[in-house]
């Protein structure tokens, strides 16, 4: 299946990126993760709930020992503070940390996240990014591990969501700029 169920949704456009691309960029992003970190002490951590699928077929192309943990921050909404809903199960002082997203917009997410991560004294922090969304960047974020640099259109599928809804599509679409208003 790949082409059923966006011909026959009528609020998706077209296919950014199809599973034979997203399957390419695991494998060089994860080719390139396992040179650099080899030797280390490498966790990655992922933010719930779209990064998990990005990172299951990521960390199955790192060809080295690694940890996975979880985390989950409420929602930035204007004016409401960012905060730790789910923290990580293990600690990470002197860790190589890579941050693994799914995509990052304006930045926020991350930038919060980074902080309090690195308040933790890790040996390292880096961040792994299958999409980035650069359009609409408030907080300069370094992005180690790109998988690809995108335009400003609003993306479902692959762990992304709209309204809960689209997380297990095996590819990434876009939706038509009409449904967002
Ligand atoms: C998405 C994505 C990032 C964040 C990026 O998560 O997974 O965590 O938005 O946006 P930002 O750069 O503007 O901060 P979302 O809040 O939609 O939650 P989800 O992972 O549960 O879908």
């Amino acid at each position: 299946m790949t082409a059923y169920q966006l011909l026959h949704d009528p609020l998706l456009d077209s296919v950014l990126l199809a599973s034979d691309e997203i399957e390419d960029i695991c494998q060089d992003l994860g080719g390139r993760i396992t040179r650099d970190y080899t030797g280390h002490d490498l966790v990655l951590v992922t933010v719930l709930r779209g990064g998990l699928v990005f990172l299951a077929d990521l960390c199955r192309r790192i060809d080295l020992p690694v940890t996975l943990d979880f985390m989950a921050i409420s929602s930035y909404s204007s004016g409401a503070a960012v905060r730790i809903t789910k923290d990580l199960d293990d600690a990470i002082t002197r860790r190589d940390v890579l941050v693994v997203e799914d995509i990052v917009d304006t930045g926020l997410t991350l930038n919060y996240l980074l902080g309090v991560l690195k308040s933790r004294n890790p040996a390292s922090l880096g961040v792994c990014a299958l999409l980035d969304r650069d359009a609409r960047r408030l907080a300069d974020i370094p992005i180690a591990y790109r998988g690809l640099k995108m335009p400003d259109r609003f993306v479902v599928g692959y762990g992304l969501d709209l309204g809960g809804r689209y997380r297990n599509l095996p590819y990434i679409a876009t939706v038509r700029d009409e449904v967002m208003g």
